[in-house]
């Protein structure tokens, strides 16, 4: 059964015609900086490209994005986790996979690596189920470059500043396992994950990103 899933998700993948990147890291590591301008910088080479993320892109996710992070009674780690997926889910159907077929190169803010680090390991619920139900909310579909940028907890709680919304006000110690999560993903799938040492000026990051898309 897994062989033949697995199959189907080759296909899935196989059919591709664009390119799909998403942006990964802990709060304020400055990745959605690095979005725009790598998305500004590859609309001038001529690519036609979509800005997205998660959660809440448009429609339903931008409810859900309301409720994940302003929701201020109690959210189990695993209605946190699903309320993430169901969000995934509709991005996937209604926004990627169509965008895909058209040829577009999609840059992603945040996608299943976000789940696997702050409902994994943030929020210490089991990888294995977290990647199994990633793969449902996809379909198989696969990012072809993922960029983690990684950046220190006080640093990145610094740039967050005081106004913290529900996801940000979880504590030093969620993330550091947070980023500890991304660095296990990144060694784990050394091929699509990349690593940036966000504590460099804009213009640094900027070229290590273009090398790295360059690259695909
Ligand atoms: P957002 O304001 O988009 O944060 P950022 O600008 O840092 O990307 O808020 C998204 C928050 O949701 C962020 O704290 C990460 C968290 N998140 C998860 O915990 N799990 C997920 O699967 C996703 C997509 C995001």
């Amino acid at each position: 059964m897994e062989i033949y899933i697995n199959n189907v998700y080759d296909k899935i993948n196989n059919m591709k015609k664009g390119l799909f990147i998403t942006f990964e890291g802990a709060d304020g590591c400055g990745k959605t900086t690095q979005i725009k301008l790598l998305d500004e910088y590859l609309k001038n080479k001529g690519y036609s490209t979509l800005l997205t993320r998660e959660p809440g892109a448009v429609g339903l996710g931008v409810k859900l994005r309301e409720i994940l992070l302003n929701y201020d009674g109690e959210v189990s780690p695993q209605a946190e986790s699903f309320l993430f997926l169901a969000d995934r889910a509709q991005h996937i159907d209604c926004i990627i996979r169509p965008a895909i077929k058209e040829g577009k190169v999609i840059l992603c803010d945040r996608h299943t690596d976000s789940t696997v680090a702050y409902q994994g390991y943030g929020r210490e619920l089991d990888l294995d189920r977290i990647n199994y139900l990633n793969n449902i909310a996809t379909g198989g579909l696969k990012p072809d470059l993922t960029i983690v940028f990684d950046i220190d907890i006080e640093t990145s709680m610094q740039r967050v500043g005081s106004q913290k919304d529900r996801m940000e006000s979880a504590g030093i110690e969620f993330f550091n396992r947070v980023r500890n999560g991304y660095l296990e993903i990144a060694k784990k799938e050394p091929g699509r994950v990349k690593v940036i040492n966000s504590f460099d000026t804009i213009e640094n990051i900027h070229k290590k990103v273009i090398e790295l898309v360059e690259n695909l």
